[in-house]
């Protein structure tokens, strides 16, 4: 009875993510250059085994004339992507402002806007439509592309009203859909004003995840008390009709990262880190410029630490990679600017003619020279607000076989949860208590660092991004055959 539903052919997958994989730049009327983002997350979605995939996504440019469309179109075709195209108004609407401003902030318990609330409520509405219309647009593309027996694997809080969307257009379409960032609290998400409406279209997925059991718990409450439904073991159920809901924490592809400090390019790079800070530990922070990311307190809670430990004061430097991100949102320029403001005072207080305590930077490094940076690190700060898993943490384990470096992590950031035992967590509102686990770091003996070090980098190794896509595309295209067999019987 399987094998009928499962054809002998590879099934194709079809990844709906707000961005493609790609950088596109246009370098004529007709003509366009595209690089692909090697990333881990890219190659474990576009190598799932058995499946053959195609991601639909926005390119991240604007093109307005139908030539321009038509040559990216084909350009991205031989990438298997396919492109969205939204314009400038609807990227404004949708991306800045309903994504970024409202949907983002109040996953990770920032709250809804506040100043100037009035015109916040008003602009609140025309986003959402906004953000209702984008999501149609992406359905139009899938709905386009479908063909039967397809997977469609839907991601992140830029697409939870395209579950629905898609039920519509096709109720036997094989529909899932996963979350990266953490799901709040029920009583966080009841603040939304579009709650119902976005919590039922997830609904209409076949399969819901999560990274972690939590998220997974905060939104089968949110369903329970928001929309009255039942919540069961399994998932939520509305009239009989099931939606599983369960947690598939992510990774990395972690032997990417350690073949890349066999390259003879990243062992030089190694040795120029080691040269240029040879006496001082290494600590370091790698962020998108981001509020949630907490660089800020981070910041303030290195100070506090050299404020009360003059003797590691010309022992230690802090190297933050701030890279760039969301640039016309308005809170994300004030942020740049806070801190600035705050590693200039920092080392004209602390900093000598020669060295400041602080180096940072506000751009992102290629590949090698970020695992030449990672394993040259003493001590890793990971000390976001909240954040979905946070996989810079997982990046640094892969990096430090040698080093043994100390990572200290958010308890806040879903990796808490995995690297728990082998990590120093902190709570990073604390700044004491983040300073002082500055000096534990520090001081910790090599017996110590080892015994943490294995034990996380053992879960690295083994809970890799490509065994989370197979799990979740396995369990979801199980998840439709199960129900089409219940419903057969
Ligand atoms: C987070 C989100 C992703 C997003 C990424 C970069 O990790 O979960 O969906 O792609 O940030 O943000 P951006 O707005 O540049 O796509």
């Amino acid at each position: 009875e399987r094998q009928e539903v499962r054809p002998y052919n590879r099934q194709r997958l079809l990844v709906v993510a707000n961005r493609l994989p790609v950088s596109a730049v246009r370098r004529g009327e007709d003509s366009w250059s595209l690089e692909i983002s090697a990333g881990g997350l890219v190659s474990a979605l576009l190598g799932v085994k058995e499946f053959e995939a195609r991601w639909i996504g926005w390119a991240g440019v604007n093109v307005p004339d139908e030539v321009g469309q038509k040559a990216l179109t084909k350009a991205l075709a031989e990438k298997r992507c396919i492109p969205v195209f939204l314009d400038e108004e609807i990227v404004h609407q949708y991306y800045n402002g309903y994504c970024n401003n409202i949907l983002w902030p109040l996953f990770h318990y920032l709250g809804l806007p506040q100043e100037d609330r009035l015109a916040t409520t008003r602009s609140f509405q025309s986003q959402f439509t906004a953000y209702k219309k984008a999501n149609q647009m992406f359905a139009d593309v899938v709905n386009e592309h479908y063909e039967e027996g397809d997977v469609v694997w839907c991601h992140d809080y830029h697409l939870m009203f395209l579950p629905k969307c898609l039920k519509d257009y096709n109720s036997k379409m094989k529909v899932g859909w996963f979350l990266h960032t953490p799901f709040p609290s029920s009583e966080i998400h009841r603040t939304l004003p579009s709650r119902s409406e976005l919590l039922r279209s997830v609904l209409a997925a076949d399969l819901v995840g999560f990274h972690t059991y939590d998220y997974a718990r905060h939104f089968v409450s949110a369903c329970t008390r928001i929309l009255g439904l039942e919540g069961t073991p399994e998932g939520v159920e509305d009239q009989g009709r099931l939606t599983r809901v369960a947690a598939f924490p992510i990774g990395i592809d972690s032997e990417r990262f350690i073949r890349a400090l066999e390259v003879p390019d990243v062992i030089q790079h190694m040795k120029e880190l080691k040269e240029r800070f040879a006496g001082r530990k290494v600590m370091l922070g790698v962020d998108r410029l981001d509020m949630i990311k907490g660089i800020p307190q981070k910041i303030l809670a290195f100070e506090k630490f050299l404020e009360e430990n003059a003797s590691w004061r010309d022992k230690v430097v802090l190297l933050q990679i701030a890279v760039p991100t969301r640039t016309d949102v308005s809170e994300y320029q004030k942020l740049t600017s806070q801190v600035h403001e705050i590693v200039g005072r920092i080392n004209g207080r602390f900093g000598t003619l020669t060295q400041v305590p602080i180096h940072h930077l506000d751009r992102s490094l290629d590949f090698y020279a970020l695992c030449a940076l990672y394993a040259v690190t003493d001590v890793a700060l990971v000390t976001s607000l909240r954040d979905g898993m946070n996989l810079v943490s997982y990046e640094f384990v892969a990096c430090q076989e040698a080093k043994k470096g100390v990572l200290i992590l958010s308890e806040f950031a879903g990796a808490a949860q995995s690297l728990g035992a082998g990590a120093i967590l902190v709570n990073p509102w604390n700044i004491t208590e983040v300073a002082a686990s500055i000096g534990q770091a520090l001081n910790m003996s090599p017996e110590e660092r080892e015994k943490r070090h294995r034990h996380n980098f053992h879960h690295v190794k083994t809970h890799t991004a490509q065994e989370w896509a197979e799990t979740f595309v396995s369990e979801l295209n199980d998840t439709v055959i199960e129900a089409q067999l219940r419903i057969s019987k």
